[in-house]
C-alpha cells in the first residue's frame, strides 16, 4: 500500500542536479579573484550552502526583516486576482524558489483557477529543493513538478527547452536586490527571450524606506543576520581547507543613500593573515579592513518601470501592502 503511495507521488515529481550546481572549482576560482581585489570582495551566491539556507529561512522569519511578511501578506490578498491571467493551464516557473512558503498561496490559487497545475522551481540548494518538493507533491494533489537544481540562467535554459505552454515566472523576494542595476536588465532580458508573448513575469521588489527600519532589518537583534553573513568565511574553512577564525571578524551592515542599497560586510577585527589550503594561498587582512559580501537594492516605482522597460517588458499591474514597503509587479512582454 505504501509503495503504491509513494510510486504515485514519484510520477509527479522529478528533480534534475545541473553539473555546475554541484562544481566547486567556481567557488574557488571567485574566492581567489574576490580576495585577491581591492577592495576585497565574495559573491552573496555562495551565502547558500545548507546552512546558509538555514540560516536564511529563520531571517524570513525574524521580526525585524519585514519584506517576507509583507510579500507573503500581499500574496494573500492578490494571489486570486494575480492567477487571472492564466489562459486556463499556465506553467509556474519560480527562479530561487528556496523554501516555497509564499509561492503556496499562487499554487493554490491556480490549482483553485485551473484544477491542475505543472510547478518549475530552480534553486541552488539541493537539499531544500528535494525536501520542499516532497512536502508540495504530497500536499497537493493535482500538482506536478519538475525541480531544477541549477542557477537562474542554467535553470531558465532547460525550462525553454521543455517547450512548455503559457507561463508564469516567479522572481519573488526581491532577488533582483542582490543585483545591480546592470545586472538586473541583463537578467530580466535573458528571461525575456525565453519568454512567449503571453507569458508574464512576477517580480517582488523591496522599496525605498526610511533608513532605520531598511538597517534594523539587516542588523537583528538575534544576530542571525550576522551569522549568515560569517557562514561564508564558515565554507570557505570547510570546502577549500580555510583556516578563518570567525571570531576575528564582524558582520557590518548599512544603508547607502546615495546607491539605494544596503551592503554587507564582514570586518577584520585584528592584523591577520588566513592560509587557504585548496588555493595554496596565504591572505593579509588589515585591522578593520572589510570583505564586501552583498548589496540589497532598494527601489522606487520609477526605478522599476525603468527596469523593466530596458528589459523589454511592461509592468502591467502592481501590488502594495498599506505602507508601501514591498511591490509584486506583474511583466508583461512589451
Ligand atoms: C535573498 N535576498 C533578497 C536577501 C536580501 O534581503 O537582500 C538576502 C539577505 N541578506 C541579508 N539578509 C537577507
Amino acid at each position: 500500500m505504501h509503495r503504491e503511495v509513494d510510486l504515485s507521488l514519484a510520477r509527479r515529481l522529478k528533480i534534475e542536479v545541473t553539473p555546475s550546481a554541484r562544481s566547486r572549482s567556481d567557488f574557488a576560482t571567485d574566492v581567489l579573484e574576490g580576495l585577491s581585489a581591492k577592495p576585497k570582495r565574495l559573491s552573496c551566491k555562495y551565502f547558500y550552502d545548507e546552512r546558509g539556507s538555514e540560516l536564511f529561512e529563520d531571517i524570513c522569519n525574524l521580526p525585524e526583516y519585514y519584506l517576507t511578511r509583507t510579500e507573503q501578506a500581499i500574496l494573500e490578498l492578490f494571489a486570486p486576482e494575480m492567477a487571472r491571467y492564466s489562459n486556463g493551464n499556465m506553467t509556474l516557473v519560480e527562479l530561487g524558489s528556496g523554501s516555497s512558503l509564499k509561492t503556496r498561496l499562487l499554487i493554490e490559487a491556480l490549482l483553485a483557477a485551473q484544477g491542475s497545475l505543472h510547478y518549475l522551481p530552480v534553486d541552488i540548494s539541493e537539499s531544500m529543493m528535494v525536501e520542499v518538493a516532497k512536502e508540495l507533491i504530497e500536499e497537493y494533489a493535482d500538482l506536478h513538478i519538475t525541480a531544477y537544481v541549477a542557477e537562474y540562467n542554467e535553470g531558465l535554459r532547460k525550462i525553454a527547452e521543455e517547450g512548455l505552454g503559457q507561463k508564469m515566472v516567479l522572481f519573488l523576494g526581491s532577488n533582483i536586490g542582490n543585483f545591480d542595476f546592470h545586472e538586473t536588465v541583463d537578467f530580466l532580458r535573458n528571461v525575456r527571450r525565453q519568454l512567449s508573448s503571453d507569458d508574464v513575469v512576477l517580480l517582488g521588489a523591496d522599496m525605498q524606506k526610511d533608513l532605520s527600519v531598511l538597517e534594523a532589518a539587516y542588523n537583528d537583534s538575534k544576530n542571525v543576520t550576522a551569522e549568515f553573513n560569517l557562514n561564508l568565511l564558515r565554507r570557505i574553512n570547510r570546502d577549500l581547507g580555510g583556516e578563518f577564525d570567525l571570531n576575528s571578524f564582524s558582520h557590518v551592515a548599512l544603508y547607502n543613500v546615495r546607491e539605494c542599497r544596503i551592503e554587507m560586510y564582514l570586518r577584520s577585527e585584528r592584523d591577520q593573515e588566513v592560509h587557504i589550503r585548496e588555493l595554496d594561498k596565504t591572505f593579509h587582512f588589515k585591522d578593520g579592513e572589510t570583505i564586501h559580501t552583498e548589496n540589497s537594492y532598494k527601489y522606487s516605482k520609477e526605478q522599476i518601470v525603468e527596469l523593466c522597460s530596458q528589459s523589454g517588458f511592461d509592468v502591467a499591474r502592481s501590488w502594495e501592502d498599506e505602507k508601501g514597503y514591498f511591490s509584486l509587479n506583474l511583466l508583461t512582454p512589451a
